[in-house]
């Protein structure tokens, strides 16, 4: 293959960019951000590779949640804390009722860029170009809204970079010690169903704790017990803001992308002879892909080529997003075709993006239930195929929103209008997402017994 530089994605036909109209403003924002420092280390890249190595073989899984998109507006401590907090409740619940070890992976510190199926929307007869996310343009439905600002790439970055250190210091700082786990319980949990049934198993472990403490095994000896490790990802869709990031490793040599561990393509960026693929192909962070219903076999594997060539464990995570009702019309084939060609691939299932409807009520939403299926139905296809479900990925927020209807609360189409803060897709709120993590323990715990 030809040669790969941090430029040569810009020869490819890419899909879903900005029209910026100020090239001589852009050039200098990319300038500026190539000059400042990279937000990850390649060292923890490499880290969260070996990690997902192990999930890819079935001894651990991988637990990827977040915003669709952060935004500007909502970017405070306490949104960030109470997302971290869900993110530790499920992993904790993953851990303990599911048995097996979790790696934790934040779509966080960098998911705000989105790719949109329409390039314009019209409201009232007044078209105006699409909203792309807070790192491009506003959501405000007016003309100097929707223009693509380079400088908003400049406060991507400094969110991101204040949202990692903070999400750091959670992870480090005694936030995440196990012996705290009763205070990850946000309050409007606390007293649902789900609220009691975390407060069971944290009671469990508490007593789990104590018998260790007895025995010598206390936060002091076993690090461990006292804090975590939490990774971040976001799509990798604005690839000149990827590009001022990517940074060569002084260790290795090798090119990383250091906005973020891990990085995905997304559905509608995957063209094997895109942009986005040949980026991608070049840096050696961990890579994710979705595979929605028009994935074929051919171009599944034609990906695998190109992204993971040496056929590493770890590098490479599909990410399952077919909507409950395709998902065993449509995953059997592309598990098979990859167990046949041996080749290492982490498999995780994100239930949102094909179950997104339109409410009776007019907002866009998605049903628990069909989330809870479409998992289930992942959890089957691997089962049957003796293949391993590998991991999950789902939209999630730690404030008590209403966008997806059903969960504990029942929330009803009538409902969606009380907390309906996303600017883009509908997050579960944090009950819904323990009911998910809890579900989910319970089906790998089986599929454990059954393996
Ligand atoms: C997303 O993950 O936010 C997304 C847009 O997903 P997909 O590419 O699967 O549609
Ligand atoms: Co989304």
């Amino acid at each position: 293959m030809y040669n790969w530089t941090p430029t040569s994605w810009r020869n490819f036909p890419i899909q879903q960019q900005p029209q910026y109209t100020d090239a001589e403003a852009l050039n200098r924002v990319e300038q500026q951000l190539g000059n400042l420092p990279p937000l990850v280390f390649a060292g923890e890249a490499r880290a969260l590779k070996r990690q997902l190595a192990e999930a890819t073989q079935g001894k651990a899984f991988l637990l990827q949640g977040g915003d669709c998109a952060e935004s500007f507006a909502e970017f405070n401590a306490g949104n960030i804390r109470d997302t971290f907090k869900v993110l530790l409740q499920m992993a904790v619940v993953l851990t303990f009722a599911g048995s097996c070890p979790v790696v934790k992976v934040g779509r966080m510190a960098g998911q705000f860029a989105k790719p949109r199926s329409a390039d314009s929307e019209t409201i009232d007869n007044v078209t105006l170009p699409s909203y792309r996310g807070d790192i491009i343009n506003d959501l405000d439905f007016t003309s100097q809204a929707r223009v693509p600002n380079p400088d908003k790439l400049v406060q991507a970055y400094n969110q991101s970079a204040a949202t990692l250190n903070l999400l750091r210091a959670f992870a480090q700082g005694g936030f995440a010690d196990l012996n705290k786990i009763h205070r990850w319980n946000l309050d409007f949990v606390g007293n649902s169903p789900l609220g009691e049934r975390y407060e069971h198993l944290a009671a469990q472990i508490d007593q789990s704790l104590n018998f260790m403490a007895a025995c010598g095994i206390n936060a002091e000896t076993t690090p461990q017990l006292h804090e975590t490790s939490l990774y971040t990802s976001h799509e990798a869709l604005l690839l000149n803001f990827e590009q001022a990031l990517t940074r060569q490793d002084s260790l290795s040599g090798d090119w990383y992308d250091c906005s973020a561990h891990m990085l995905w393509i997304g559905d509608r960026t995957r063209q094997v002879d895109g942009a986005h693929v040949e980026f991608l192909r070049g840096v050696k962070n961990p890579l994710g892909f979705k595979a929605g219903p028009s994935m074929q076999v051919d171009d599944l594997l034609r990906l695998l080529d190109i992204l993971n060539p040496d056929n590493e464990p770890g590098r490479i995570n599909i990410i399952a997003r077919m909507g409950a009702d395709k998902i065993a019309e449509h995953l059997p084939a592309l598990v098979r075709a990859v167990k046949a060609e041996g080749r290492e691939v982490l498999w995780s299932s994100d239930p949102m993006h094909g179950n997104t409807i339109k409410s009776s009520s007019g907002y866009k939403t998605r049903l628990v239930s069909d989330v809870l299926r479409e998992v289930k139905g992942f959890f089957d296809v691997h089962a049957a195929e003796g293949t391993y479900a590998g991991g999950v990925h789902f939209e999630m927020t730690g404030q008590n929103v209403t966008e997806c209807m059903g969960g504990a609360h029942d929330i009803s189409a009538e409902d969606l209008h009380n907390r309906y803060h996303t600017a883009c897709d509908p997050r579960l709120n944090a009950d819904q997402a323990l009911e998910l993590a809890f579900l989910i323990a319970d089906t790998l715990k089986q599929a454990r017994i059954n393996r």
